[in-house]
């Protein structure tokens, strides 16, 4: 056998090795060139059978040319994890200074909270304190201190959860008026906006609402410091053309009671549109009711005469509206219940 037989097996091994491009494919030169079933395996395992002046060479060369190979292997592989290494150190560098996701939409109030806090706004700069109450409530405070006796009729047109015999989820915020001023003596001028909850669920009801409640009792007040005051909030709230009106009511805590309207700020208070079609807001009749009023009842200061409150030296004036009702009719959302479905279609469009 000619000296130099595996010559080409050794060139041809050079260049794979050579030119290989990954550890991957180099293990797979290894199998080829070096491993179980190479011809370089099988032909130093068949020495044996050479003719015994053969052996020696072939043997030496054999063991040459896989010693080579190994080390040039070793070489290369030692090169390429290298390089390996270096591609996945590159491509995985974290840029520091990249900016970093999109802070998500800040997101803003709701409608009603906007509401509430623009009718806090307009009370505060006529001079009341704002103040807020509990939304369990005794029986006591919610009925039977706003002269509201048990077995009184008006209790059932509040029907409420009751937590036990004597507490309950509170109908209105008036019970507010009994609590503050056990607390405070007059002269008084607060606000109190808050939860009411009542057995009502329809397109104007919801069983829990918002109300925005409000007392002045001081000395010489009467119902035309009441008409002054809610004119004033209605032409902030609703716009300067504004104009108000008293209507006889009935509240077992405010004598005498009245319901307050608001002249239509969709017709300008002339119940029709500029085309002559009815006005679809105050349903022609040029007035929207947006409260109910009065003059504090004296049996009331009677349940806090300790706290310097007597009907011969004072007087107030007590209202509670819906804030909700006055986001509704302000916004022009056609149903109450829609501002507690939390659909971000609806409360979108109303972002602060
Ligand atoms: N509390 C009454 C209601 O919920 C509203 C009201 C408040 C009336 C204050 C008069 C005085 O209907």
């Amino acid at each position: 056998m000619p000296e130099g037989r595996f010559e080409d097996l050794r060139s041809e091994a050079e260049t794979a090795i050579a030119s290989a491009a990954s550890t991957d494919e180099l293990e797979g030169l290894r199998v080829r060139f070096l491993g179980r079933k190479a011809a370089l395996t099988q032909a130093l395992r068949s020495i044996g059978e050479l003719p015994p002046e053969e052996r020696g060479s072939v043997g030496k060369e054999a063991n040459e040319v896989k010693r080579e190979l190994e080390s040039l292997l070793a070489e290369r592989t030692e090169r390429l994890e290298a390089e390996e290494l270096d591609t996945r150190l590159a491509e995985d560098r974290i840029d520091v200074t990249l900016p970093g996701e999109p802070p998500p939409p800040v997101g803003h109030l709701h409608l009603v909270s906007q509401t509430r806090r623009e009718m806090e706004d307009i009370f505060i700069g006529l001079g009341f304190d704002v103040v807020e109450g509990p939304e369990v409530e005794f029986d006591y405070y919610n009925f039977t201190s706003l002269n509201i006796p048990a077995g009184h009729p008006a209790r059932t047109l509040m029907d409420t959860f009751y937590l036990a015999d004597q507490v309950l989820l509170r109908t209105h915020t008036s019970p507010m008026q009994t609590r503050s001023m056990e607390r405070q003596e007059p002269p008084i001028y607060i606000v109190i906006p808050g939860r009411v909850y009542r057995r009502d669920s329809d397109a104007t009801h919801t069983p829990m609402f918002h109300q925005l409640e409000g007392l002045a009792v001081d000395e010489e007040i009467t119902l035309a410091d009441l008409q002054g005051v809610l004119l004033e909030f209605a032409r902030a709230m609703f716009g300067a053309e504004r104009e108000i009106r008293l209507r006889s009511g009935y509240f077992p805590f405010t004598e005498p009671s009245v319901e307050v309207d608001v002249s239509c700020f969709r017709c300008d208070g002339k119940g029709y549109l500029h085309d002559g079609s009815r006005c679809p807001l105050c349903k022609g009749s040029a007035w929207i009711e947006i409260l109910g009023s009065g003059m504090v009842d004296p049996n009331v200061y009677g349940f806090v005469a300790d706290s310097g409150y007597d009907p011969e030296k004072v007087q107030g004036f007590a209202f509670g509206m819906g804030i909700d009702r006055i986001a509704l009719l302000k916004h022009g959302v056609p149903d109450l219940r829609m501002l507690f479905e939390n659909d971000l279609r609806l409360l979108e469009q109303f972002g602060a």
